[in-house]
């Protein structure tokens, strides 16, 4: 027996897109409901802690929304949605102003202006920070106007399918109550994708338990397509020790506020790994970096501050090289660079973090880091305005969403981005459902998803779903991190194809059973896992998140291509194609030419 609701706009995810999608199609007039899987207020939204990018010039009245694109488009090595990244810079400062309205509380310069800092690739200061708790305060502040609005939310609900009708139109979407495992179903003709990302088909992740790439395979499921879904983000200060804690973020504000990477011989090894593609804006020495810091009007940037990509891969080459630190990683140094009071001041979180997760004191000792799996570029292939998906009325925001971060996202680009894309997704969904019949959902749809999310009870001789979880992590992890070659991935690819195969069983009753749940979150993290592995192999090239050994370098030619994945004829995996990318307008390639 399943619960049925009726509302115009069902919102998949409670992170700051979803949130802020739920706000503005209720302020548009629908009938809104938010469904998530956790409580409200946690996302992984709050792991972008350093701040919102948004050119609003409040230290350097030089920034502006051109500035931003061309930072955006240089950081995803150009191969970002152009439109997507002109919308963001434009409408970013607007969406922070609105949240301030809404009683964020961001920290003040001198001048009383909202506060911005330095972050990898931003030509200039400008995230909007609340400490480094940004995250987190950009979700109290929408959950709390949600709750004001009177927002219907199902917390602790997972959908395992989107519904269509026989016209192929969403009418809506299908899951259960983690705590009883009752059924429920919401008919809406509108369905807002806001599920994050997939991090947790690697070992070593910032990513929590949400993030098994729900949005991302239901999307595909329902007829969706998915754009560039090999270029995965490392970030490249993750945790290594204690192994209980391996893959928690460490900001990156500890290198926007002056930290810098230093290998086991104490050199700070990141001037020895300055792309050509970034030299011209690159400090080349330490006194160079370090006046940056103060002044940005004639000086470059420290090489701490490359974007996330090239941080990473040079971390990884230091510990390969055999220069790193005792558990694996690299040293990350505020303590010599900073006053303790500051530290405490600007990085109140990390300071705890390190004291209460490994006993360091990070104003007196370094810490030890290392990549951590963040975040994924690649996502459900929309229309930037809209953020609508190939299927009527189902839209995606966020993480989720694909094309805005190109190759590779800038730090503090995916708080704007959910809020600049929320918002219009939000807009896009009321409009949807207003134009459109009501939705409903037939009997036989609802016994078909109830009997499937069933099965892994009825089969008695299958497979643990920890089992088959930890293989898919440890093939992810191995063979199609950082650095990828074919013979790796094409082991992976196998692997994939073996654990599909499997059958998943388990034991016990309906109500809050974790192993069900995995069983159920299994098959989106294979599903998404392929797409990831296929587009890595299918693009011979390296950029932005995606290393591939034997083509170390960008390739002029995989620079004008997207690669997209749907599902296959009979639905068994998954299907890739190669599209050009679109062409962006000569009024906006010519902030290329710009110098500041
Ligand atoms: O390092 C950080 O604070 C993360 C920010 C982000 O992912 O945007």
């Amino acid at each position: 027996m399943t619960d049925l609701h009726n509302y115009d706009v069902v919102v998949v995810g409670a992170g700051g897109a979803g949130l802020r999608a739920a706000i503005e199609a209720h302020d548009q007039g629908a009938r809104v409901a938010v469904v998530c899987k956790s409580l409200l207020g946690k996302a992984h939204t709050v792991m972008a802690e350093g701040g919102i990018a948004a050119a609003m010039g409040n230290l350097y009245p030089e920034d502006n929304w051109r500035v931003h694109f061309r930072d955006t488009m240089r950081g995803g090595k150009m191969l970002n949605h152009w439109r997507m990244a002109q919308l963001h810079a434009q409408e970013a400062p607007d969406r922070v102003r609105e949240l301030e309205d809404w009683g964020a509380l961001f920290d003040r310069t001198k001048d009383g202006l909202i506060s911005q800092r330095d972050f990898g690739g931003h030509r200039f200061a400008r995230l909007a920070h609340v400490g480094d708790r940004t995250g987190l305060e950009l979700i109290r502040t929408l959950q709390q106007r949600a709750v004001a609005l009177g927002i219907d939310v199902y917390m602790e609900h997972t959908i395992t399918r989107l519904l269509t009708g026989p016209d192929g139109a969403i009418s809506g979407a299908f899951g259960y109550r983690r705590v009883d495992g009752e059924f429920v179903a919401w008919q809406a003709p509108s369905v807002i994708l806001a599920t994050g990302g997939i991090g947790k088909s690697y070992v070593v992740t910032s990513n929590s338990w949400e993030y098994t790439g729900d949005g991302h395979s239901l999307a595909l499921q329902a007829g969706a397509s998915l754009v560039n879904m090999e270029f995965v983000q490392f970030h490249p200060t993750g945790m290594v020790w204690p192994i209980s804690v391996k893959g928690i973020l460490i900001t990156e504000s500890v290198r926007g506020e002056g930290g810098v990477l230093k290998n086991s011989e104490g050199r700070r090894f990141m001037f020895d790994y300055i792309p050509e593609f970034f030299r011209a804006e690159t400090a080349d020495t330490e006194e160079e970096a370090d006046r940056w810091y103060d002044d940005h009007a004639n000086n470059r940037r420290p090489p701490e501050l490359l974007p996330r990509d090239e941080v990473a891969r040079a971390i990884n080459a230091e510990v390969k090289a055999g220069r790193g630190s005792p558990h694996g990683g690299v040293f990350l140094d505020i303590a010599s660079r900073r006053s303790a009071e500051d530290i405490k001041r600007r990085l109140p979180s990390m300071y705890h973090q390190f004291k209460e997760l490994a006993e360091v004191d990070i104003t007196v000792e370094a810490m030890e880091v290392g990549p951590t799996c963040h975040y994924v570029m690649g996502g459900v292939e929309v229309d930037p305005e809209s953020q609508a998906a190939l299927v009527p009325g189902l839209f995606a925001a966020g993480e989720v969403s694909g094309g805005m971060h190109g190759s590779n996202r800038l730090g503090g680009n995916s708080l704007s981005d959910l809020l600049v894309f929320g918002k219009r997704a939000g807009t896009a969904a009321a409009t949807h459902a207003k134009a459109s019949m009501a939705a409903s959902i037939t009997q036989e749809a609802l016994a078909d998803a109830e009997q499937a999310a069933l099965r892994p009870f009825e089969e008695k001789s299958g497979d643990n779903p920890y089992a088959v979880w930890h293989a898919l992590q440890a093939a992810m992890n191995e063979l199609v991190g950082i650095i990828r070659n074919a013979d790796e991935v094409e082991r992976a690819l196998a692997t994939i194809e073996e654990l599909k195969a499997k059958k998943l069983s388990v034991t016990g009753g309906r109500a809050y059973n974790p192993g069900w749940h995995l069983a159920l979150d299994l098959p989106n993290m294979l599903r998404v896992s392929e797409c990831i592995a296929k587009a890595a192999l299918e693009r011979q090239e390296s950029r932005g998140g995606h290393t591939r050994d034997e083509f170390p370098k960008p390739d002029a030619e995989w620079g004008k291509l997207n690669l997209i994945c749907t599902l296959n004829d009979d639905r068994s995996g998954i299907a890739l194609t190669r599209k050009p990318l679109p062409v962006m307008p000569p009024e906006l390639a010519e902030i290329f030419e710009e110098t500041l």
